[in-house]
């Protein structure tokens, strides 16, 4: 198994989904001091960095990123809410080993604000993407999506409730292929068991997971 750092800005629900699928997690960092995600990290026993950003640029910050992981042994990086733009040698330097996810069916609404977007754009489905990440922002090649009905009468926070709990049942599963080595980056794409993924997974909530990749 591999060892995975989770970063995270903010309350750290994924991470406590992570967890509590048992995932490899050496370490949890953050960006923020008051991260709920820390304090979770705590709570389980892990390790809880906080790497402070002040008076970093986003290459300095980069640099004392890398600094943490290394001194953590970590090789794989979950991103769950992690807030801030990773610098280019960053991402470089972690090709094919990094995923994040993003509260959206990308490439629909990259950025912030995803559910109030999908709600004034009158969209009757929303969803959540896993993809390893590069230069681009939320670009990155797509492993899995899980999609989630828009219903009548939804307000934004329904919406991310919605798409949070879906969250919480697809990143546990594909974070652990990652943490197995059976996921990566190959020339044609993402790699699973070594095999190219034709095109991303799609799955509700409700699908079986077991039966994705044997
Ligand atoms: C999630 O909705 C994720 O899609 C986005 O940030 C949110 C993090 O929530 N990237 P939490 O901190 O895991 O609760």
């Amino acid at each position: 198994m591999h060892r995975l750092a989770v970063l995270a800005s903010g309350h750290g629900s994924n991470l406590h989904a992570l967890l509590a699928a048992g995932l490899p997690v050496t370490c949890v960092v953050s960006d923020r001091k008051s991260a709920g995600a820390l304090d979770r990290a705590r709570d389980a026993g892990i390790p809880a960095l906080f790497v402070d950003p002040d008076g970093c640029n986003r290459a300095t910050y980069g640099l004392r990123l890398q600094a943490c992981l290394a001194a953590n042994d970590v090789d794989r990086i979950l991103l769950a809410g992690f807030m801030r733009v990773l610098d280019s040698a960053f991402v470089q330097r972690w090709h094919g080993r990094m995923l994040n996810i993003h509260p959206s069916l990308l490439p629909k609404y990259r950025g912030l604000h995803t559910h109030r977007r999908v709600l004034e754009a009158g969209d009757t489905e929303h969803g959540a993407s896993v993809h390893f990440v590069n230069d681009e922002l939320d670009g990155g090649p797509l492993v899995l999506q899980v999609v989630v009905p828009v219903r009548p009468g939804d307000d934004e926070q329904i919406l991310q409730q919605r798409v949070q709990e879906a969250e919480h049942r697809v990143y546990p599963v594909v974070g652990g292929w990652l943490a197995a080595g059976r996921l990566g980056l190959g020339d044609n794409g993402v790699l699973l068991d070594g095999r190219v993924l034709a095109q991303p997974f799609r799955v509700t909530p409700e699908t079986d997971l077991s039966c994705l990749a044997a």
